[in-house]
Order: C-alpha cells, then structure tokens, then sequence
C-alpha cells in the first residue's frame, strides 16, 4: 500500500518488480520525454520500420528468444536420445526414430537455424550485455574521463555485473557442447559418407570401448546443460527465488521452496536422460566388423585425447 506524507506532500510507493535491473545510467533505466535516445515511449517506427529502445533492451531479447530455439532442439534431442530408447529398450530400434526425425534438424537451413544461430546469439549477446552494464556502471559510479583511468578501471571488479549461478553455469556448458559437437558433427564428415555413418550405435561404441571418458564427459554435458537451461527457464518465467515477490516473514520460506523445486527438477531431468543415455544406449556394446573399425578411427581423430583411444 501506498503511504501520503501530508506534511512533505511526498508519496512513498511500495517497491515494484522491473524487467531490468537498475544498473544502466539514469538515462537508461528512467528515460526521459525528450531524450531521443531513449524516449520513455518507443518511437513506434524508424526509417527501417524497427522501434528505437535502448542497446540493453535489444540484446536482452536476442538473449531470451535464441534460447527459445535451442530449447525445441534440446527437447526432439531428448525424445530421440533418451524417452525413445526407454521404450524400445533397443539402440537398432531406436536408431529408426533418430533417423526419422534427423531431416528437421540437420543440413541446411534447419542446423544454422536451430542450432548455430541461436547459440552464437545466446552466448555473444550475454557477454554483450555485461559489457554494456559495465560501461554504463563506469560512467555513473566511477569513470573520470581520464584516459589512463579508464584503462585501469577496465579491469577492476566493482563495474562488472554480477555472474548469477546461471551464467557460471552457461560458461562451462559451452566447451562441453562444443566437444559434443565436434564429435558427433564435425568428426564424422571427415570420412567417406559423412554424417550418414554416425548414428546411437557410434556414441554406444565410446560407451563400450572408452567408458571412464564417455561416462565422465556425458555426465558433465548432461548435467551442466540441463541444470544451466533449467534456472533458465526459471528466471525467464519469473521463477527464480530472487524473483520472489512476497515481503515479509514468507519471503525466505518461498525463496527456499523455489530453489528446491528448481533443483528437483534439473535432477529429474538429468536423471532421465542419464536412464535413456548411459542405461539403454551406454549399454549397446561394440559396433561390429568394418563399422566398428571406422568408429575406432574417428575417435582418434579427437584433438589430444584421440591417440590414447
Ligand atoms: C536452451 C535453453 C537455454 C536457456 C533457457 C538459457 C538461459 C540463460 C539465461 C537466463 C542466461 C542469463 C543468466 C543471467 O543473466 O543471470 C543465460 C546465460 C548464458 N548462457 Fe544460456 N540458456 C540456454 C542455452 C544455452 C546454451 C546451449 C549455451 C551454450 C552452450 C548457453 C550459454 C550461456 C552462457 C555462456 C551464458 C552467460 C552469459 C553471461 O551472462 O555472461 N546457454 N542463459
């Protein structure tokens, strides 16, 4: 509830949630009428037709609505990779699906648009954005204009936003799906056939030759990505236990509540994929004759690692 203060005339308003986190300039966060940069209403239309709104609000959207895209991939990933084989308890019958549903997902357009695209968007829009806030903290908290300065306080903590659990996250699941996709992508086409050689049956041939790496770096990938995508669901939704709008006594109790209820389900998920993966596809054994020769040879090819497989 709103209090009047009848002697300063003043209103003290109750504190309301806002998209974004007040750390831009005052100009950014509380745009004014005249400013052309930031008008408080957008302009509805430029030469080009696009609303004018502030660097932030671009590379905000870009953020949220490429991980969009990769989630639709995440989930046909899941459904072929795990709840398929689950119910067929067989990678020969599973592989059916996979190649079923491979045309949506791979060759051009559909890989460039559901997958390169967006996961560059995603992750160069984030770093984007810090560095954005960080500059706009600089010149409200601290930048002198000095040249020399400037260079120094580049490097110093106290501009850089704060990286929340779901960026620490975000960082190392990048290597991870990189690798990933070196080996199951980039690997294969370097031989006769290309991507038509690798199928559940090559990823089962690491699980049965080289089970330490494959358990390890599955579990990672798995484990990284889903928690990663999970919190971020939850922030985009509002979900997160900082995103409790409740005051008061309740407030810790809803935070904690939440942040259970987000962690079981990052396990569930996790631990679903992990019964599909590593239980059904983790247990097809070696690929047999000449396939599994030409399996043999493409995991040497992996950069370091490769020459001890
Ligand atoms: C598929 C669904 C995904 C969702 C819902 C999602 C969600 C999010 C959210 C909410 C943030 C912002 C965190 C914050 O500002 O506190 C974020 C940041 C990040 N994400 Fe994702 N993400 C997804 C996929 C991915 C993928 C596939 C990768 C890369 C492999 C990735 C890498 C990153 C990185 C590196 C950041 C940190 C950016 C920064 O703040 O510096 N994300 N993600």
């Amino acid at each position: 509830m709103a209090d009047y203060d009848r002697d300063g005339g003043l209103q003290e308003m109750e504190p309301s949630p806002v998209e974004e986190t007040p750390s831009g300039s005052k100009e950014d966060y509380f745009s004014s009428q005249n400013d052309v940069e930031n008008p408080s209403q957008p302009i509805r239309s430029s030469t080009l037709g696009l609303s004018q709104h502030s660097p932030i609000w671009y590379l905000s959207r870009i953020q949220k609505y490429s991980s969009y895209v990769f989630t639709a991939y995440g989930l046909a990933h899941i459904v072929n990779t795990s709840i398929i084989p689950l119910i067929t308890r067989s990678v020969p019958e599973s592989e059916r699906y996979l190649l079923l549903t491979r045309p949506y997902y791979q060759g051009i357009p559909a890989e460039p648009l559901l997958i390169i695209i967006p996961l560059w968007a995603h992750v160069i829009s984030g770093v984007a954005l810090r560095i954005v806030r960080r500059n706009l903290n600089a010149k409200r908290y601290g930048d002198s204009g000095n040249k020399e300065d400037r260079k120094k306080s580049f490097f110093s903590s106290d501009f850089w936003p704060r990286v929340s659990g779901v960026s620490k996250l975000g960082y190392p699941f990048l290597p991870l799906l990189a690798g990933h996709i070196f080996v199951n992508r980039a690997i294969p086409q370097q031989f006769p056939g290309g991507q038509s050689n690798v199928n559940l049956s090559y990823v089962a041939h690491a699980f049965a030759k080289h089970p330490v790496v494959s358990y390890a770096g599955f579990s990672a990938l798995i484990g990284v990505g889903v928690w990663h995508i999970t919190w971020g669901w939850a922030k985009w939704l509002g979900l997160t236990p900082e995103q409790v709008t409740v005051q008061g006594g309740e407030r810790e109790l809803w935070k904690k509540r939440r942040w259970y209820i987000i962690n079981a389900l990052a396990a569930a998920v996790t631990g679903l994929w992990m019964a599909g993966g590593f239980g059904v596809i983790g247990r097809g054994g070696l690929a047999p004759g000449y396939i599994g020769k030409m399996y043999d040879q493409m995991y040497q090819r992996i950069p370091v690692v490769g020459k001890w497989l």
